[in-house]
């Protein structure tokens, strides 16, 4: 079968790695999480002092450092050089500094070269924000997945508390709509739907409703 490039975007907790791991796993493709590579480089800022708004240092960051991944049976891992940071890069202070950091031009251009030569080894699931529309715009499916706050913020509050990450529920509401106003706003590639994106609606849906309606769309492709 012909291996195609399927590009998942949409708003933050809109379930876009949940369904596209499953999706890559049942095609024997690569899944590439773009979001877990912008939250890399914000960990490395934390850790090493840098300001988020300056640009140039953060760009010096991507060049010093490989972000790579490693699929196991049970998860994806991230790590920045040899040091695993798969849990580290979901912590709080990653997540409400992310759309800061990965707002600079200098900054996205670097990830989006590492992401589009992931894309080209073919056969790949890759979920973020500027997928459809910047990073693979050639891509074959492209998927633009939404879904209400309330439930987007249920699904994270649910998360966290199975990693045992206290969080207050409104808290994480306002948290989830903020970056999604910073994420959509920004001037280097918001977060927006592709013209040839499907869009999915999935407040109500399970995962497995998901999946099935991404595969519907696959298979129109393949
Ligand atoms: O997908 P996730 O919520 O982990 O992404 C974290 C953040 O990384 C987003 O809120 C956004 O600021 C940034 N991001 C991006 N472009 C992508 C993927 C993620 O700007 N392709």
């Amino acid at each position: 079968m012909k291996k195609i490039s399927i590009a998942i975007d949409g708003p933050a907790s809109s379930g876009k790695s949940t369904v596209a791991k499953i999706l890559a796993k049942k095609l024997n493709y690569i899944y590439c999480d773009t979001g877990a590579m912008y939250r890399a480089l914000t960990y490395l800022a934390i850790k090493k002092n840098i300001d988020f708004e300056d640009e140039k240092a953060l760009s010096k960051l991507c060049l010093e450092h490989t972000i790579s991944f490693k699929q196991t049976e049970k998860e994806q891992l991230v790590f920045i050089d040899q040091i695993e940071v798969t849990e580290a890069i979901r912590q709080p202070d990653v997540t409400n500094a992310v759309s800061i950091v990965a707002k600079h031009g200098a900054v996205r251009e670097k990830m989006v070269e590492l992401q589009q030569a992931i894309g080209r080894t073919g056969g790949v699931v890759m979920d973020g924000r500027d997928i459809g529309t910047a990073v693979l715009p050639d891509a074959e499916v492209k998927i633009f997945l939404v879904a209400s706050v309330t439930e987007r913020a249920e699904r994270r509050f649910k998360e966290n508390q199975e990693k045992g990450i206290k969080t207050d529920f409104e808290t994480l509401k306002k948290e989830i709509e903020h970056r999604d106003f910073l994420d959509s706003t920004r001037e280097v590639s918001p977060l927006k739907q592709a013209v040839d994106a499907v869009k999915i609606d999935t407040t109500g849906m399970n995962i497995e409703e998901v999946v099935t309606a991404i595969e519907a769309v696959i298979s129109t492709e393949v």
